[in-house]
This record gives C-alpha cells, sequence and structure tokens, in this order.
C-alpha cells in the first residue's frame, strides 16, 4: 500500500471561497491575489491541497455557482495572469490546487442559453432540458420533478413556449448531457485547466448531470426536511432524476479523461446521499471518480455511538480500493463549531476525529480559527436560499448560507477584520460577530485553535498509518468513548475520543506512548496501566514495539 498510495489519499484539502478569503485590492471581495499572498500562512498551516470556489465570470446570482463563462477569470477576481501564478506558486509550495466545476448547469445569463431560449430552432435549441408543458393551456409542468431547494424544477419560458429543467435554482438552467456536443463542450473545458496543470476537481452536484429520458414522474416521499441520510427531500424521492446510470458513465469518462494526464490528477464529487448512494460515483473497480464527498459527519449529533456508526457503515460500503473523503464544514453548511454551540473543547475532538480517520479530509476556510457562524442582518443576507419560500414557508433561517461566507478574520481591525488590505474597506459580506477570533492573535498563542490545527496536521504527516493506515473500531468504544486504531505496516496508533463530559479512565495491555492530545499543553509521555481522558479530550497513543 505504501508505494501505492495516492497523493490524494494522504493530503489535507483546504477550502477557500475566494469572495471572502483576502481582497488585495481594496473592494471587499476577496481575489486570486489575495490567495497568493496567503500561501506562506497555509503552507505553514500544513495543508496540501486547495479546493477554490468557483472563480469564473458570473452574475453571482448564486455566489460564482451560476457561470457564465467556464474558461476564464471572473475580473472582479483577477486575471488568468494571477490565476497561473496562483498555481505556479502553490506548486512550488507542494500544494495542489483543484478547481469547482458546474456540469449541470450554467447561469441563465450564459450565452449558450440566451441563444437557446430564443424559440425552437435556433443552433442551440438542444443544450438544455426543454420540454412543452401540460394541460389545454400547455402552461402546466411536464412533470412533477422538483427542484432540490423546493419547488418544480421546471420553469415556463414565454419567449421559446417551453419549460425548461432547472434541478437548482431557476436561473441555473440544467444542460442537456444526452446532446453529444455538450459533453464535447464541458470535456473541453476540462481539458482546458488540465492543459494549463490543475490538479483535479470538485464537482458540483454530479449526481444531477442526466434525467430519465421518458420524463417519468418521480416517486412521492414522506421526508420533508432534507438529511444526510438520503437524498428524499420536499415529499419527493428523486429516483429519475438523480444518480442515473448516464451519470455515472459520465464519472467513467472523465476518470478516463483526467488519468491520461501526469502527474495524477483527482476527482472529488459532490452528491447529497448516504454511502451506498454515493458508491457508484467511485465506479467499478476505481474506474470512476477518486472521491466523493460523505457528508455524514457534518449531520451527526455530538455522540460517539453516531460517529461510530458512520465510520463502521462507511468502512463496511467503501472498503479498500474504496477511499471515503470526510467534511465537517462547507460554503453551504453552518460553521461546525456554531454547530456544537461555540464549544471549543468539542470542535478540537471532531477536528481529530476528522484528521485521523481512513480517508482524505477537507477543512473550510476559518475552521482552523474556530470561526463561528455569523449573524447577517437580513438586510444584508445575499444568498437566494435564504430568501426562499417554500409552500410558504421561509428557509432562510434554517438553510441561509451567508452566515458561514463571511470573510476570513485575519486580525481585529473593526470593519472588515484584516480582510482587506485597507483598514476602511467595506467588505461584500460583513464580518461575524466575534473579532478576537483571528489568525493574528491565534498565531501567538500556543493554546489557539490555529495552533492546535497546525499540530495535529504535522502529527497526522509524521505518522503513514495516520494517513494511509487500516482502520478498526475498537469494541472498547462505548456511549462516551470511540476508539479506533490506526495501523500501517509496523506503526500501530491509537485514537482515543471522549465524547462525554466525564473523566475516562481506560486500561491498557501493553505499554503506550502518548503523542498527542487535544490538551495541547498536555506534555508527551509514556503511559502504562491505565489512560486518562479528561472530559471531551482526545488523544493519539502508539504502541510501543
Ligand atoms: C452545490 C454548491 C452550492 C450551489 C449548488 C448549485 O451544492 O455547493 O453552493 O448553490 O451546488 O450549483
Amino acid at each position: 500500500m505504501a508505494n501505492q498510495a495516492k497523493w490524494w489519499q494522504k493530503a489535507v484539502f483546504y477550502q477557500i471561497y475566494p469572495r471572502s478569503f483576502s481582497d488585495s485590492t481594496n473592494t471587499g471581495v476577496g481575489d486570486l491575489r489575495g490567495i497568493i499572498n496567503k500561501l506562506d500562512y497555509l503552507k505553514e498551516l500544513g495543508i496540501d491541497g486547495i479546493w477554490i470556489s468557483p472563480f469564473f465570470p458570473s452574475p453571482q446570482e448564486d455566489c460564482g455557482y451560476d457561470i457564465t463563462d467556464f474558461g476564464s477569470v471572473n475580473p472582479e477576481y483577477g486575471t488568468m495572469k494571477d490565476f497561473e501564478e496562483l498555481l505556479k506558486k502553490s506548486h512550488k509550495n507542494d500544494i495542489k490546487i483543484i478547481l469547482d466545476i458546474i456540469l449541470n448547469h450554467t447561469s441563465a445569463q450564459h450565452p449558450w442559453f440566451l441563444e437557446s431560449k430564443k424559440d425552437q430552432t435556433n443552433e442551440k435549441k438542444d443544450w438544455y432540458v426543454w420540454r412543452d408543458g401540460r394541460g389545454k393551456s400547455g402552461k402546466k409542468p411536464p412533470n412533477n420533478w422538483n427542484s432540490m431547494i423546493g419547488g418544480s424544477a421546471w420553469e415556463w419560458c414565454e419567449e421559446r413556449k417551453q419549460f425548461y429543467l432547472h434541478q437548482f435554482l431557476t436561473f441555473q438552467p440544467d444542460l442537456n448531457w444526452r446532446n453529444p456536443d455538450v459533453q464535447i463542450a464541458m470535456f473541453n473545458y476540462i481539458r482546458f485547466w488540465l492543459d494549463k496543470g490543475v490538479d483535479g476537481f470538485r464537482l458540483d452536484i454530479i449526481q444531477t448531470l442526466f434525467e430519465d429520458k421518458h420524463f417519468k414522474n418521480n416517486p412521492k416521499s414522506w421526508r420533508f426536511f432534507p438529511s444526510h441520510n438520503t437524498n428524499e427531500a420536499l415529499f419527493q424521492k428523486p429516483k429519475y432524476t438523480q444518480f442515473l446510470p448516464e451519470t455515472i458513465e459520465v464519472c467513467r469518462k472523465l476518470r478516463e479523461l483526467v488519468s491520461s494526464y501526469s502527474p495524477e490528477r483527482m476527482l472529488v464529487g459532490e452528491a447529497a446521499g448516504n454511502p451506498q448512494m454515493i458508491k457508484p460515483l467511485y465506479g467499478k473497480n476505481g474506474d470512476g471518480l477518486h472521491l466523493s464527498f460523505n457528508f455524514k459527519f457534518a449531520g451527526q449529533p455530538f455522540s460517539a455511538r453516531k460517529f461510530r456508526r458512520v465510520l463502521e457503515e462507511t468502512q463496511e460500503i467503501l472498503p479498500e480500493p474504496y477511499w471515503p473523503c470526510y467534511v465537517f464544514s462547507n460554503h453551504d453548511s453552518n460553521r461546525l463549531i456554531s454547530r456544537q454551540k461555540q464549544n471549543i473543547e468539542k470542535a478540537k475532538l471532531l477536528a481529530i476525529l476528522l484528521l485521523t480517520v481512513r480517508g482524505t479530509p477537507f477543512i473550510y476556510y476559518g475552521e482552523e480559527i474556530g470561526m463561528l457562524q455569523a449573524k447577517v442582518p437580513k438586510e444584508k443576507q445575499l444568498d437566494p436560499i435564504s430568501k426562499i419560500k417554500i409552500w410558504g414557508i421561509p428557509l432562510g433561517a434554517r438553510y441561509g448560507r451567508d452566515g458561514c461566507r463571511t470573510p476570513m478574520q485575519w486580525d481585529d481591525s473593526p470593519i472588515n477584520a484584516g480582510f482587506s488590505k485597507k483598514s476602511k474597506i467595506v467588505p461584500w459580506l460583513p464580518i461575524g460577530q466575534n473579532k478576537s477570533i483571528n489568525v493574528k492573535s491565534e498565531l501567538s498563542d500556543e493554546k489557539s485553535m490555529l495552533t492546535y490545527f497546525k499540530k495535529l496536521i504535522k502529527v497526522r504527516k509524521q505518522y503513514e498509518a495516520l494517513q494511509i493506515g487500516q482502520l478498526d473500531v475498537s469494541e472498547d468504544s462505548n456511549s462516551d468513548l470511540l476508539i479506533y486504531k490506526r495501523t500501517f505496516q509496523k506503526q500501530q496508533l491509537t485514537i482515543l475520543l471522549n465524547f462525554s463530559s466525564k473523566i475516562q479512565n481506560i486500561a491498557t495491555i501493553n505499554k503506550v506512548k502518548q503523542i498527542f492530545s487535544t490538551k495541547l499543553f498536555k506534555e508527551q509521555k509514556d503511559v502504562s496501566d491505565e489512560i486518562t481522558l479528561e472530559p471531551f479530550e482526545g488523544i493519539i497513543v502508539e504502541q510501543m514495539k
């Protein structure tokens, strides 16, 4: 396994939301040069790869996930030269760059859609999923398909006198993947970025590329709210709109394409669903995506039993040669530490879990300093989801995504937390409430979250067992404790996580050496008979030879 281990299995990834990371031009909007300026910081943190959320031209109706040109840089974020410099400098620092590519849809302002919607005879008439309506007037949606955020997935277009499909928001029309020209065009964009030297892609809502060619109605479901266990929601099971065999086939073709490049590139899928549902994206015998996010960590309550269940389920469903991929936070979900009611000890315990299980970890910008979910006042909210009502029920309070997208807090300056170069520049989203959480102060604090993350990543790097070792959940785990072993060749490590507010004593048969603790200041030590864990403490011990 050692020699065959791939860079993307060992890597710690870091997601950057470019609009919010660092503003080098004093526009209040983050940019590519901002990322270049912070490469030293990222190198110090110890990450190996960056996933950059979309920076392509876009009217920003869905914060860049609505693209009008897949092959260039939105001037707000800089130029192609800036991107090339970022790529070059990252590679010099041994940091890989993966881009966010949206194959499912474009912006409704994309020239392809502007052409396609004109009439039923134009050159791009089959580039999107168009369909006649039902009923006498022809203005009833073609079938019952829901969009992922509720309401019909069909929108009437008066110009063309037909409905178009949008599996996400109305201004994100779905491309017609049954049209070979669409496939060629999108694969060419992938090739374009691969030729530039990018190390891979995060594939946005990849499960939705194809829909049933007979447009059959989706079956009903009892589930209203989305969850990390299933993709059923809004009283519908997306049987004919998600994870179709044709979509799996495109994943295989994408793998084929990236495999023709050297050094090795990587594909990670974003698809809501449980491990069983995402497994087909990996293909047969590893001929599909390299990774697909397992969002189950993000959906668990703080419980040793629940996390044990996720680990065991994932192990069972994705054994070798499959490789899991875990994440707690991203630009679509509330920040981890706020989900733990701002309890730093709990957040540290979950971080050790993320970075020591078998699978590739993704950290979201700001997670490493313990940035909180910000309260963005209603009048400043920009996320379209925060304004959506489904059957009259406003979803904003529960699903609005502005609060996890606020500017990175580099220092405690009152207006922009050091996000822009000049202190008076007002950022595109207001900064979070707690300004004392910032990089500058944490860099010099031995007990800060940032110091903790740095040390944790360093330990992970020192031990191959933590990166690529086999994982076995210990039977000594119980409702308070999650214990698992990572083994690689002669390295044997045990990770003990105390999910309770009580001290836990665990007898050990063999002599072990404690190599890391969430209580950083606890000295490294040899332990014989008994390991003691403080409330919410997590430790890593090494078996003595
Ligand atoms: C993905 C992105 C999300 C975006 C949506 C539509 O889920 O993570 O931010 O709104 O796809 O592209």
